[in-house]
């Protein structure tokens, strides 16, 4: 628990980079990093982007899977999640362009995409450390409300709440938004080495609550983090007033 977002977000990026650089990479193996959009994790994203800058991080060796895109946007659509990683953090860094990861929203087979994301992660053996945000219905990744906790990548639909959190993104216009996305599941995350989530402001409050001091529940989706050895949400004071 830290005092605001900015202490969270430096010592969520001097986590990551701490674990990269005491990471030992090979050519089979490079440090395979799980990563999320949102804008929780922009803070984190600009302190990585100031670490590397400073010399103190490089990525030249490490691969990276997005959590999750929307389904029928442009890859260059200003809101795709393409868009933002690459606006965000890959255009500023020195990671290699084909060691980055991202769900095809647009693929003719949506599930053979899917098919591929998991194997491909497979091929790597695994993911080393995976970064989440939650949504404010303590959604991980696109795992709504609902979503089984053995949940692997998939097609979604998004439920309402989402719609109308995310509208802000397209002109505030529910037509705009889209419907479906693509998604890593709970499980795909759960199977990360470590997993590492950011919740700050008073919004994700009542969800945190549910998430970190009731049972498990495919309801509130990161509460099956609760099952991981290896997890930890870094969070404001903000998101933890109804602890
Ligand atoms: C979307 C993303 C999630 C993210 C959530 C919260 O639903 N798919 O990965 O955690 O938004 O976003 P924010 O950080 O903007 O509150």
């Amino acid at each position: 628990i830290h005092n605001n977002y900015d202490e969270l977000s430096i010592w969520a990026a001097n986590h990551i980079a701490e674990k990269i650089n005491d990471f030992k990479p090979s050519a089979e193996k490079p440090f395979v990093l799980g990563l999320p959009t949102g804008s929780t994790p922009l803070g984190t994203y600009k302190t990585l982007i100031d670490l590397y800058n400073q010399g103190k991080v490089s990525f030249k060796n490490v691969v990276t899977f997005n959590m999750d895109e929307y389904v029928g946007i442009a890859e260059d659509h200003p809101e795709s999640y393409h868009c933002f990683m690459f606006d965000n953090f890959f255009n500023h860094i020195d990671i290699q362009k084909e060691n980055i990861n991202i769900l095809d929203g647009n693929a003719a087979d949506l599930d053979a995409e899917c098919e591929r994301y998991e194997a491909k992660i497979e091929s790597y053996g695994g993911i080393e450390l995976f970064m989440g945000g939650m949504g404010a219905d303590g959604h991980l990744a696109f795992n709504i409300p609902g979503s089984s906790i053995q949940s692997r990548t998939r097609l979604v639909d998004l439920n309402y709440d989402t719609i109308v959190a995310n509208s802000r993104f397209f002109d505030n216009d529910l037509n705009q938004v889209p419907k479906q996305a693509l998604t890593v599941g709970v499980q795909t995350v759960l199977d990360s080495k470590e997993v590492l989530v950011l919740v700050n402001g008073y919004k994700k409050a009542r969800a945190l609550q549910n998430v970190v001091e009731n049972g498990i529940n495919h309801m509130w989706t990161l509460s099956a983090m609760q099952m991981h050895p290896n997890g930890i949400i870094v969070c404001d004071e903000d998101a933890t007033m109804e602890l």
